[in-house]
């Protein structure tokens, strides 16, 4: 059966908010708390494939204690953004990388893999029943957060052989708050990811096994945690929930250098697409380890000039301070730099339809 033809049957309205409620109620929201009247859902089973593709109020859902997901973790998500341009249309970015990531995080879990074509056939619905919800102010965006999971109830120690996937969404502002440069932290006891492990899926259990990290980080006073590589506990990976990048050098020399994808690094979308824009802002790109002792002594040189954080969520948000075992130090004066505010710049001008998008990166819904 063509599973990429999966319709999307509508049911139920919901009792829909005035602008000025919805206004209301997003103003001041933190990340992912408050969410739009509608969601998507579909479900895979083992004889069926793919099937019962709905459109629906945003609801509660009734689940069977002996849920695999629940117990076992079998669960696997994504975040992108819908964006309102300056011309009122509404477009999603860059959609299909995340449908495609979606697709290699559930192989890595043993889940069955939702084609591409239909992930981003629900974007769309769900863009399109709650199009109201997509905020024109700039920096605000309708974020996505596909959901896949084990719904069979069987506690076996086996891949599960039903699953659910849902589509919802909320609207989203700065991920840290006003726009100010970050504090990190360095953890040395925790690792994020080990060579076979799951660290290139963005699944559940790696989020919930870094929050032991991230609540020392923010005793620390920090608003991440840097994952250092599992075996030498030296070369830099990622920070809590987003890729990062240092700027080596001044003016015409300045290039781009972020840790390659080892397999233990998540493979960010907002990564790639700085990877493929920033040669045309002037700014050559390298794929190369980092260490901390690099990081600091590159610091204390001048060699590295600025660091920053990206993400979907974070988008790029510039690191000023670093805190270690062995003390603090600061990136630059540890104020945001000029490369993140250039890049920056580039990719809202690109989410608001102003800049040239040759890539076609913007999926107009
Ligand atoms: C995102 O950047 O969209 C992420 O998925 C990180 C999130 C869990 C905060």
């Amino acid at each position: 059966r063509d599973i990429t033809s999966i319709p999307f049957a509508h049911h139920g309205t919901p009792a829909l908010l005035t602008p000025a409620e919805r206004g209301a109620r997003t103003a001041e929201a933190p990340f992912g708390s408050v969410f739009t009247e509608h969601m998507v859902s579909l479900k895979w089973t083992g004889t069926d494939g793919w099937h019962d593709g709905e459109v629906g109020p945003y609801a509660p859902l009734v689940l069977d204690p002996a849920a695999v997901g629940l117990h076992y973790g079998q669960s696997v998500f994504e975040g992108l953004k819908a964006y309102r341009t300056a011309d009122g249309r509404t477009a999603v970015f860059r959609p299909h990388a995340h449908g495609d990531r979606f697709r290699r995080s559930a192989a890595r879990l043993l889940m069955p893999e939702l084609p591409t074509q239909t992930f981003v056939h629900a974007v769309e619905e769900l863009v399109r029943a709650d199009a109201a919800w997509v905020p024109a102010e700039e920096h605000r965006s309708l974020y996505l957060r596909p959901l896949l999971f084990a719904s069979e109830a069987h506690l076996a120690l086996r891949p599960a052989r039903e699953f659910r996937f849902l589509l919802i969404a909320f609207v989203t502002e700065r991920f840290f708050g006003a726009p100010r440069p970050i504090t990190v932290w360095i953890s040395e006891d925790y690792a994020r990811a080990t060579p076979g492990g799951t660290g290139a899926a963005k699944f559940g259990g790696n989020y919930a096994a870094s929050y032991a990290a991230q609540a020392r980080a923010t005793a620390e006073g920090c608003d991440q945690v840097v994952w250092l590589d599992a075996q030498e506990r030296r070369w830099v990976e990622e920070l809590g929930g987003m890729n990062i990048f240092f700027v080596e050098g001044t003016g015409a020399q300045r290039r781009l250098v972020t840790p390659p994808l080892s397999g233990t690094i998540l493979p960010g979308v907002t990564r790639d697409t700085i990877l493929s824009a920033a040669p045309e802002l002037g700014l050559p790109v390298e794929e190369r380890p980092v260490s901390v002792e690099q990081w600091r002594e590159g610091c204390r040189q001048g060699r590295i000039t600025e660091v920053f954080a990206c993400g979907t969520a974070a988008q790029v948000s510039s690191v000023g301070t670093v805190r270690t075992a062995d003390g603090d130090f600061t990136v630059g004066d540890g104020s945001p730099g000029p490369v993140a505010g250039m890049i920056s710049d580039l990719l809202a001008g690109i989410e608001r339809g102003l800049a040239p998008d040759p890539a076609g990166w913007m999926h107009y819904v």
